[in-house]
């Protein structure tokens, strides 16, 4: 089940015009709890837009450079995903490494969120590329945090279909040792 559905996702930019079930979207926040995160830091906080014209502003920031998202407008739910707390351990572990793990914690929770909603016959997709200050503001959400993506829920209007474009397994995957992609094809 879980791995069908993993199969059969894709990014849904079209929407009905009907609402996503109040449990349907308890569902999706429950089953982010489960989201692994370095030293259990559980760094993320979810904002849940479904007031009309709280979307309606948030979409009026895709203009210009942003406006490829403006299919947003369709959609009946959209999450923002912020880091809200850092632990020091990873926190201190992401310097060292350069790696923020944070950032790695909400995107995982993120993909459990989505996973449960195509589950529930939803849709949903990622928005990284969206103007931060903006939504910030819309969203009363301090400036020191990070809102690491937006993600759009709603019923699809159509279902793209699961075939698309993905590299190979021997082009990605490599055993016992590094192999470049040039030595792969
Ligand atoms: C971190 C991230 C950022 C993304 N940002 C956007 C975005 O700003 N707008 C958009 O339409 N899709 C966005 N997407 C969705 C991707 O375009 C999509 O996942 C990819 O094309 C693969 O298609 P699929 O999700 O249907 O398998 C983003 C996905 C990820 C993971």
């Amino acid at each position: 089940m879980l791995l069908e559905v993993i199969r059969s996702r894709r990014s849904i930019r079209n929407y009905q015009d009907r609402p996503v079930e109040e449990e349907k979207l308890q569902a999706c926040f429950d089953i982010l709890r489960y989201a692994p995160s370095a030293c259990n830091s559980q760094p993320w906080h979810f904002v849940v837009v479904t007031d009309y014209e709280k979307r309606r502003a948030l979409c009026d920031t895709f203009t210009g450079a942003y406006s490829f998202n403006r299919f947003a407008d369709r959609a009946p739910v959209i999450l923002a995903a912020v880091i809200d707390r850092e632990k020091k351990i990873p926190f201190l572990g992401s310097m060292v490494r350069r790696v923020n793990f944070a950032l790695i914690d909400v995107a995982i929770a993120c993909e459990h969120i989505l996973l449960q909603a195509c589950a529930l016959g939803l849709g949903g997709c990622w928005i990284g590329w969206f103007n931060e200050r903006a939504i910030k503001k819309i969203l009363a959400i301090p400036r020191s945090k990070k809102v690491i993506s937006l993600l759009t829920l709603g019923y699809p209007e159509s279902q793209p279909s699961a075939e698309r474009e993905r590299r190979s397994v021997a082009e990605i995957v490599s055993f016992n040792r590094w192999r470049s992609r040039e030595d792969a094809t």
